[in-house]
């Protein structure tokens, strides 16, 4: 898609921000148009080697939770709040943010998904900001989905933890699986699936057997 091209070719030539100094790639999102993207906190430095966003130990938790939850990477599309690795995977600060988000909402605008799962605090508080809501934990906010009206719709957004904080942690990781099986819940809800006649037929087992 053309558009989607455009925008990661600003962010790999990027310099709008002092991450541009460090950092060895940036790291544009990918996947497909789908109904559901996913949003992380920033490159890590795997992630940062090799130009791919969630592609290290956090992205390897990440597909085993879509795989448990019967989504696949294959079928979403994956991006960060902050497109370049912060030095020493410290917190992104506000003025990367600000100066990075802009592709974010070209990225949404593009997709447009009809939920987007907030990986973390940083990604989560971005978009509670632009709801208009308190910010609040993570441990609190997770799991509790509110609303965007975008360009194209409304969007439902999803909070849940990173997954780099849940890999080593069996408390949270659990959480996490059971906020991936509510999420493809949700996905398979608002999937709008066309009913045909011969679907119809086929589903009840009465097709035309000749
Ligand atoms: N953590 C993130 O937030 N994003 C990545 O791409 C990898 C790890
Ligand atoms: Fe540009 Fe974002 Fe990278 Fe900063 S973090 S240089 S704004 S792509």
């Amino acid at each position: 898609m053309e558009q989607l091209q455009d925008i990661r070719n600003s962010v790999i030539s990027c310099e709008r921000c002092k991450l541009a100094n460090t950092r060895r790639r940036a790291v544009p999102g990918e996947g497909i148009v789908s109904e559901l993207m996913l949003v992380g906190e920033a490159p890590g430095s795997r992630e940062d080697a090799l130009g791919r966003p969630f592609v290290g130990s956090a992205g390897k938790f990440l597909n085993q939770l879509l795989t448990k939850a019967g989504l696949s990477r294959e079928s979403v599309y994956i991006t960060n709040l902050v497109k370049c690795r912060p030095p020493n995977n410290r917190d992104p600060e506000k003025e990367e943010i600000d100066a990075c988000s802009p592709y974010l909402i070209a990225e949404i605008n593009v997709i447009k998904p009809r939920i987007i799962v907030t990986l973390g605090s940083h990604s989560t508080a971005f978009f509670q900001k632009i709801a208009g809501l308190s910010q609040e934990p993570i441990s609190r906010a997770r799991g509790k989905t509110f609303e965007i009206a975008f360009e194209h719709g409304k969007v439902i957004i999803f909070p849940s933890y990173h997954p780099a904080a849940a890999l080593y942690n069996p408390n949270l990781s659990k959480v996490m699986e059971e906020d991936f099986i509510r999420l493809s819940q949700l996905v398979n809800r608002s999937s709008s699936k066309t009913i045909t006649i011969e679907s119809f037929l086929d589903q009840n087992g009465s097709g035309n057997k000749g």
